[in-house]
């Protein structure tokens, strides 16, 4: 018996690095996932890894911003699965995706409206696209991927902690309206998460030499919250400590 048995997942930016893990820890707890990401080879070798695990999985190669192609998907999953259960909003980024990390002073303004678009709209998309089907359930988990960017701030990524910040907003004030149908809207927020073995100064407060994140720490995160029926408009900073500063040890 798995956690999730019976529900539908869907994780955008499952692909690769946090969003698979998140997409992976579901499906190992049984639940069916809906696999969202731009890369189209990534998101079918996430489909046949879940497939493996003998649970449904639907790709949906698709961009978040794309409000139409969201909404599509969406209903194609509702006819497979019934509806979604349980959104994690994890696609997202800083300029960092463009390789153009630069003082906000020099940032080019499509590069602003970038990092908006892909981390707020994308979850809007996203969660408006799946909430009248959560709604008619009287269930559902929607969790926001946020960053230690929007409480703390992070050089080179105004535009990035400010979008951040509104998805915890959004968290919050969706939290109020749709509890009544006991649908509960969190975020997740990591510090920095190791991709592919890298290992930068990472300046937490675990393990002997500040160890970085892991992406299981932050699937763990996401499916105690989709587990839990009492929590909602949180934001629960995954960060190893980083975030209480140094510590003068
Ligand atoms: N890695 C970290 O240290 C860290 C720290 C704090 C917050 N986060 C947040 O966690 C989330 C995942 O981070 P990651 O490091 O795994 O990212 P990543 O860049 O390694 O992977 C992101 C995935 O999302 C997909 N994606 C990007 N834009 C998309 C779009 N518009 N539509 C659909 N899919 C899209 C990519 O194809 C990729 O598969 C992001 O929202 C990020 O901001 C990451």
């Amino acid at each position: 018996m798995g956690r999730f048995d019976g529900r539908t997942a869907m994780i955008t930016g499952a692909g690769k690095n946090i969003g698979k893990e998140i997409a992976l820890a579901f499906a190992r707890e049984g639940a069916n996932i809906v696999v969202c990401d731009l890369n189209e080879e990534n998101t079918r070798s996430t489909v046949k890894e879940i497939e493996a695990m003998g649970v449904g999985a639907m790709a949906a190669v698709c961009d978040v911003r794309d409000r139409e192609k969201i909404n599509f998907l969406v209903a194609e999953a509702e006819k497979r699965f019934g509806g979604i259960d349980i959104l994690v909003n994890n696609a997202g980024g800083s300029a960092g995706l463009l390789g153009k990390l630069t003082p906000f002073a020099d940032a080019e303004p499509e590069t602003i409206d970038f990092v908006l678009d892909v981390n707020i709209k994308g979850s809007f998309n996203c969660a408006h696209a799946v909430l009248k089907n959560m709604i008619q359930k009287q269930w559902g988990k929607i969790i926001n991927i946020s960053s230690i960017a929007a409480v703390c701030g992070l050089k080179k990524r105004t535009d990035y902690a400010a979008a951040k910040a509104a998805m915890i907003g959004m968290a919050r004030a969706l939290a109020l309206e749709v509890g009544q149908y006991n649908i509960c809207v969190n975020c997740v927020s990591p510090g920095a998460i190791a991709r592919n073995g890298d290992s930068h100064g990472s300046m937490t407060h675990l393990g002997e030499d500040g160890r970085m994140g892991e992406p299981k720490d932050i699937a763990d995160t996401v499916l105690f919250l989709a587990g839990q029926d009492y929590i909602t408009g949180q934001n629960i900073v995954v960060d190893g400590g980083r975030s209480l500063g140094p510590s003068h040890r």
